[in-house]
């Protein structure tokens, strides 16, 4: 086991040692800021909200190239970087002779006026940059995708969006490219040496196992452990909360979870994948899931939240769980003493609750391919459409035969103490024509099915009115298409 974690910053391996500085909950932001030299990343919010915090990680892939990520410091947990590059906009110019060069992103700030009171912009810079690395020329939409997590007030994004339009033009050309072999080769170095950790500071403990079977020896032993995986749910209790995780077991570094294997009839994702990465893999066949990882956080939470994480908290709000349950998706739980697959529609028992015992851990979601009779899609009411939570969410998903409903499931999220499918329209509607006219009566049923709350979001009335009105949207969206 190491007690240390090891990463990479400005060109050299950083090793830090629990027992003389910091603690294992300490943030990725606040170990930077308690730096001279790497003030530029900015605390806004402290919740993913903002994106003054953001950086880029750089890590290795199978073939031994750099990934390029833009993720939120302030919710990264520092031994969450262990094996990693660490990029903060200090290390984006460079010096020749005496003059300092800026790097094409940065540049094309400036010549575009993109920063007024500049609290945003290191932030900015860094999504620019982690696009600049993955994208040549990107669309409109990507670049805004690619932005959505960074709030600017002042500047307004027109010229934002403007420079990085111009700049993403060098197939992702620059001087970290020119480095990369040296940087590969300390990565390496780091990946040789790796272990699995565990941090003794003060009253934490840290556990960051390599492997699953560990993971779950692990969770034996320590079933009120606090387990992580992206941690962006679980590190607001400690940036927001300021509570003490006494003890973690973070999975974040087991590869065996972060496969996802397709086979005739389903795709299997491990548990451990991060929204973007199934986001990526959803396109193709489950465009219902792409539609709600579409619409999901930012970019940064994407990249650092996983599917298990979503599924794990078990949140009435949670944006995979009804597109799972329309999807009839299987969740799998492993322990030391075994394993079994629970079907989604099963698996939330009450608010937060969930079949998951004390020493499981999720390890996979299984995912049907659905057949070509059935169409599935999601819905989501928000405040605004991008980085905000559910104010009612919808999974649906319909099976005709001759324009007879043969199967459908209306799954809710936002509607309940739980994610929650409105039993009574459904059983109406089984049997019947794809008619508007079943649909009313249907949607009539909705409000014997749920009893919405009110909350700072939104009232039950508008909630209920919501999630009838969805059907009907279903309904409209789905009666003529050719299936
Ligand atoms: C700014 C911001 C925006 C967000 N936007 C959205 C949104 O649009 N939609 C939405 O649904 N959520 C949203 N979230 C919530 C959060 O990002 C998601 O729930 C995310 O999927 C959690 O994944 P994670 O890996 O970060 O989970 P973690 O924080 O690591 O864990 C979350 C919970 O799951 C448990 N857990 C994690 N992995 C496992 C496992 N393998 N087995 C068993 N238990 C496990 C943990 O113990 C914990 O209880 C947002 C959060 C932030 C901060
Ligand atoms: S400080 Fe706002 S997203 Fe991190
Ligand atoms: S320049 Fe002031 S918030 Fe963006």
């Amino acid at each position: 086991m190491l007690q240390t974690i090891s990463f990479v910053l400005d060109g050299k391996i950083e090793t830090i040692d629990f027992s003389k500085n910091y603690n294992p909950t300490t943030t990725v932001l606040n170990y930077l800021r308690s730096m001279p030299t790497h003030k530029g990343v900015k605390e806004g919010c402290a919740e993913g909200d903002c994106g003054a915090c953001t950086i880029v990680v750089g890590e290795l892939t199978h073939d031994d190239k750099i990934r390029y990520k833009a993720i939120d410091s302030c919710l990264l947990f520092l031994p969450m970087i262990h094996g990693k590059q660490l990029i903060t906009v200090e290390n984006l110019s460079r010096t020749k002779g005496v003059a300092d060069i800026l790097h094409p992103v940065q540049k094309a700030m400036v010549d575009c006026n993109g920063s007024q009171c500049g609290y945003c912009t290191p932030g900015i810079i860094m999504s620019m940059f982690s696009l600049y690395k993955n994208e040549n020329n990107p669309t409109k939409e990507t670049i805004e995708d690619a932005l959505t997590g960074n709030l600017c007030r002042c500047t307004g994004y027109k010229p934002i969006i403007e420079a990085t339009t111009k700049s993403c033009i060098n197939n992702g050309v620059d001087q970290f490219t020119d480095d990369e072999k040296n940087m590969v080769e300390l990565l390496l170095q780091i990946k040789k040496a790796s272990k699995s950790i565990e941090i003794q500071s003060g009253k934490q403990t840290y556990f960051q196992p390599k492997t699953k079977a560990e993971a779950l020896q692990l969770r034996s032993e320590k079933p009120n452990s606090i387990i992580i995986n992206g941690a962006t749910d679980v590190a607001l209790r400690v940036t927001k909360r300021h509570e003490l995780l006494e003890e973690i077991i973070d999975l974040s570094n087991i590869d065996e979870l972060k496969k996802c294997v397709k086979t005739e009839y389903h795709i299997k994702f491990g548990s451990g994948m991060t929204l973007e990465n199934v986001k990526s893999i959803a396109k193709e066949e489950l465009p219902a899931l792409y539609e709600t990882l579409a619409v999901f956080g930012s970019k940064q939470i994407r990249s650092l939240a996983t599917f298990g994480g979503n599924i794990g908290s078990g949140s009435p709000i949670g944006d995979t769980l009804p597109t799972l349950m329309a999807y009839n998706a299987e969740v799998k739980l492993q322990s030391i003493d075994g394993e079994r697959r629970i079907n989604m529609n099963n698996y939330i028992l009450a608010y937060r609750k969930t079949e998951r015992q004390q020493n499981e851990i999720i390890t996979k979601i299984i995912i049907p391919k659905p057949s070509p009779k059935t169409i599935v899609k999601f819905y989501k009411v928000s405040k605004r459409k991008d980085l905000d939570i559910s104010t009612v969410s919808g999974g649906f998903s319909i099976t005709l035969n001759n324009n007879i409903v043969e199967a459908i499931t209306l799954a809710y999220g936002g509607m309940a103490a739980v994610t929650k499918r409105a039993e009574k329209a459904e059983k109406h509607l089984v049997g019947k024509t794809w008619d508007r006219i079943f649909v009313e009566q249907a949607m009539e049923t909705i409000a014997d099915d749920f009893t919405p709350i009110s909350d700072a979001r939104s009232g039950a009335e508008f909630r209920a009115i919501v999630a009838q009105n969805l059907l009907l949207k279903f309904w409209s969206e789905t009666t003529k298409m050719e299936i």
